[in-house]
């Protein structure tokens, strides 16, 4: 498939077969993910292929508890967790999470209630030692140190793609971190970045919704005129 092509439909997929995901399928789409860039070159990402099903079940039930504290603060408004949030707002949607909890345990679970049966799940750490976060001694948010991993991760998505599996990004499980390195004996200088979800999908899809280029790019200034394709 085109890199260009890849590059355009590769949405998230959170709905998969029961059809198996080899190791061998898993080694090669770590292999070609690994060529991603990092600072300094120091590819401070580790990844746990977690395969056991009881470690798998833990992982969703923590998985949960994050899940609908962020449906709670989708459906106040909110931009869940935002770096700049209203805390007030954000911990009065979150007292609503147990009913949203409620409702979905009588439902018949999605994405997040199955994640245990996910084909494929890949725990992805960032060697916080590796990590050149140029913004580490900000006042704001730290934002920096992510961008040596996360082109990891998409990189495993997009090469996932390419072997025509389908999966998605996601990063709930975070909120339960220190959760997950007891359960997963992973070391305190190493962070949970992501768990990615690879499978294959019920349906790739083809048509994803952006922002055009002239939404986001300006030209000389943030308030300059929006830069657009030349005539
Ligand atoms: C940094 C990041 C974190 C994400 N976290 C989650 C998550 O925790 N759970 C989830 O289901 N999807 C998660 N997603 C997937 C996004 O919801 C998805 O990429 C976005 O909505 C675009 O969806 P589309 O490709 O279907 O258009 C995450 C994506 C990114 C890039």
């Amino acid at each position: 498939m085109e890199l260009v092509e890849v590059m355009r439909i590769t949405g998230a997929v959170r709905e998969f077969t029961d059809e198996a995901v080899s190791d061998e399928e898993v080694h090669r789409i770590l292999d070609v993910a690994r060529f991603a860039p990092s600072g300094g070159n120091r590819q401070g990402w580790r990844v746990i292929h977690v395969q056991d099903a009881a470690l798998r079940r833990s992982l969703r039930d923590l998985y949960l508890r994050g899940w609908y504290d962020y449906l709670a603060q989708g459906a106040a408004g909110l931009v869940p967790w935002s770096a700049i949030a209203d805390r007030d707002a954000e911990r009065a949607a979150i007292a609503g999470a147990s009913t949203i909890a409620e409702q979905a345990a009588a439902g018949p679970g999605g994405f997040a209630e199955h994640l245990d049966r996910v084909p494929v799940l890949l725990v992805v750490l960032a060697d916080l030692r590796t990590l050149a976060a140029v913004d580490r001694d900000f006042d704001r948010y730290t934002l920096v140190g992510g961008a040596s991993i996360y082109p990891f991760v998409w990189n495993v998505l997009l090469a996932g793609r390419d072997a025509g599996l389908g999966g998605v990004i996601t990063t709930i499980l975070t909120r339960e971190e220190r959760a997950v390195q007891e359960l997963l004996g992973i070391p305190d200088e190493c962070a949970l970045a992501a768990v990615v979800a690879l499978g294959h999908p019920q349906r790739q899809p083809t048509r994803l919704r952006r922002a055009a280029v002239t939404e986001f790019t300006t030209v000389d200034r943030f308030d300059g005129s929006p830069f657009g394709a030349p005539a």
